[in-house]
Parts: C-alpha cells; structure tokens; sequence
C-alpha cells in the first residue's frame, strides 16, 4: 500500500476503514479514516498510529517511503484507542529512540496499553528538535479527551491536531480540495455535533489561545477525514461558529410511537411549529439514528420530544436518546413533551421533568397527554403546544 505525498517532507501513512458503521454509538454512513503521519526530517517522525486491526495497512504505508525501523520518534497526541490501539505493535517493530505523549498522555496510554510502555511525557509549549525541523506541542486537553494535544511543525507550518478539525468520512481522497464539500460539511458538522459539542466553551477558547500564539497552519493534518490544504481557515471558522451555538429558528420533534398515536400528535406538533414560521425537523426515533438527531440538534433552539408510555415508564428509544443528549450538554433550548397512555401517564410528566432539569430546556407549554389514540381536541392540543414552542423559539432568537 502507498503512503500520500502531503509536502516534500510529510507523508499521509494512515488506514481507511470503509465499513465501519458504529464508532461507539455514533453512526458512520460513510466509514472513517485513521491518519498518521511520517515526517522525512533528520529525525524520522511519526505522528499517531491507527486502530490496531489496520496496523498492517498503516506499516505497508510507511514501508512505500522507508524502511520502518528507520522511525526515530514515534508522537501520540491522543491516547483513544483508533489513534494508539497500535501503538505497542509499532514500538515493536520500529525500535524508535523516543516516544512522545502529553503527560496525562503518558498516564492514560499506560492505562490502556501497560505499566511498561515505554514513553516520554512532553510538557506543554515544549519542543523537540527534529534536524532541519521542529515540532512545538500545545496540550488541547478536553478536545476531547484529558490527554489530547497538538503539535505544529514550525518551518513547513503544518498542525498535526489529532481529533479536532476532524470528521468520519471515508473517501479514496486524502485532502480537501478532492472531496465534495457538501459531503464535508455535513460530516465536520455531525462530528463536531456527536464528540466535540460537550466542549464548545474549550473550543472557543483553545482557537483563541491558537490565534494569541500567532497560529496560523498552512496545512492541518487531523487523523480523520480530509487533510485541509486548500483552506485551512474554513474548518477553524466552522469550528468557531459551532461553538459559538447560535441556534437557528429551527425546532426537532423527536418522537417514537407504539400503535401510531404519539406519531399523530407529532404531525400536529410539527403543522404548529410551521404555522408558527419556524424550521422544523419531525424525527422517528424508528427511522432515525440517535447521532443523526445530534446533528440536527447543534444548530436548533428548540427541542420537542414525544414518547408513548411502555411499563409506566417512557418508551426505551427516549430513554436512549436522552442519556445521549444529556451527554452532549446542548444550551439555549426551548421544548415542550408530549405523549400517549393507555392507564397510567406518570411517565409523561417525568419526560417534562427530565427535560427541564436533565436537558436544561426552558419549557414553553405544559405537555399534552393523549389516552390512547389522540382526539381532534387532543391534536388541537399538540398544534397549540407546537405554535407556543415555535413563538417562543422566535421570541429568544429576535
Ligand atoms: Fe479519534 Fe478520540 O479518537
């Protein structure tokens, strides 16, 4: 297998993996990539490894360009095991003279992979020169793990930044200016949604603390996804206006239904929101995956949610979706819950509390439970409950 030419100096020596459709809870349509990077200099670097079931693909890579035993530093700026599951079986093989983590690196790479692993806590800011070159780490802890850091090498300006500025998108292209940029946006979107959300305030200030140190990469190298050569700055500003989390006029209703009653009230709900003259996505949680919703979610000021009552308890799919989305610590929503019951609807006004006090959703109208299938009033209901989250959303949003 090739490695991919990305200056006269760095070379793409990473694995694509097409056909993974679940990377831990999250739903990649499109696969992902695992990069890693070579660097020629006079020290012969190289930056993260890959899951360990692509090992063989990331060394046949790295033996198109030279021999591997000839690697002088091996880099991990993150201890998740896509990037350091290989880690060991590199070591191995290529006997480098040094191995480079950041310290909570250090410590939590041990805790995967051995008390023994022999690697070097590098402080942040530290550098570490190559020869002709030079590599400068910057902690990027919480983006999106403790341990995570980047490092930029200096003269030919290119970011080696790990995770962030990252996506999972498979593609037989290596860089930004060959892949579609529709398909790249959408995909930087839902893994900015799906990983990096929780961490906005992070992120806001890192690309501030980037933008202090006169950080300004020609390249950057994540180890998912394109490589931005064309311009980086359009994944910096996106990030920047993700974190930013200013919601659109744009409402989720997020439901899923048992005999079909709480899937009426959702069109009711949705035809409210619309009469109101906001954006609005109506969800099955049948058709839809709870990842996909994130995605939906990053740019929405409202959240509705809907479940039939199952056991005198919420239905398990909004049981799912909402530990996920407490997760992700989404803020400014507006929302209101809705439901059907066969005899008991305590569970419905638990879904209300826990959207309050969970989701942190400032509620706009009191929920609507129907008993069983939902009457004329009943949606009538649900239409006034949708115009009420759909005024409020405007309201917030002026
Ligand atoms: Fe791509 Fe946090 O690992």
């Amino acid at each position: 297998m090739q490695a991919i030419k990305v200056t006269e100096k760095i070379y793409w020596v990473g694995a694509i993996d097409w056909n993974v459709r679940d990377f831990h809870g999250y739903s990649t349509n499109k696969g992902t990539t695992y990069n890693a990077f070579l660097i020629l200099d006079d020290k012969i670097t190289l930056i993260d490894t890959v899951k360990k079931e692509f090992y063989q693909e990331m060394l046949s890579r790295i033996k198109s360009v030279i021999d591997p035993k000839k690697v002088d530093i091996i880099i991990s700026n993150h201890a998740e095991l896509d990037h350091s599951g290989s880690l060991k079986m590199a070591i191995a093989d290529m006997a480098p003279e040094h191995v480079y983590a950041s310290v909570m690196g250090t410590a939590n790479l041990k805790a995967h992979l051995g008390d023994d692993l022999p690697v070097e806590a590098i402080a942040n800011g530290g550098s570490i020169d190559l020869g002709g070159d030079s590599l400068t780490f910057i902690e990027s802890r919480m983006l999106h793990w403790p341990d995570s850091m980047i490092c930029l090498l200096k003269k030919e300006n290119v970011l080696f930044c790990n995770d962030i500025f990252g996506m999972h998108y498979a593609s037989c292209k290596r860089f930004d200016d060959e892949v579609c940029e529709k398909d790249w946006i959408y995909e930087a979107k839902k893994y900015y949604a799906n990983i990096i959300l929780p961490y906005s305030k992070i992120v806001t200030a890192f690309l501030g603390q980037v933008t202090k140190l006169g950080i300004k990469p020609s390249i950057i190298c994540p180890d998912h996804g394109p490589i931005w050569r064309k311009d980086p700055s359009k994944i910096i500003n996106l990030y920047a206006e993700f974190a930013a989390q200013k919601n659109k006029n744009k409402v989720l209703v997020i439901y899923d239904t048992m005999w079909g009653s709480t899937e009426k009230m959702a069109a009711s709900v949705t035809d409210g929101l619309i009469a109101a003259g906001v954006e609005v996505k109506q969800m099955s949680l049948h058709a839809v995956h709870r990842s996909d919703a994130a995605t939906e979610l990053l740019d929405s000021a409202g959240l509705v949610l809907g479940s039939p009552v199952l056991n005198q308890e919420l239905y398990p799919s909004l049981g799912d979706l909402i530990t996920y989305f407490k997760g992700l610590k989404k803020q400014n929503l507006v929302g209101a819950a809705f439901g059907s019951y066969g005899w008991s609807d305590g569970a419905l006004n638990e879904l209300e509390t826990i959207m309050k006090e969970k989701l942190n959703i400032e509620i706009a109208a009191p929920c609507v439970k129907s008993r069983f299938v939902p009457t004329e009033d009943k949606l009538k209901e649900c239409f006034e409950l949708g115009l009420a989250v759909g005024k409020k959303v405007l309201e917030k949003n002026k």
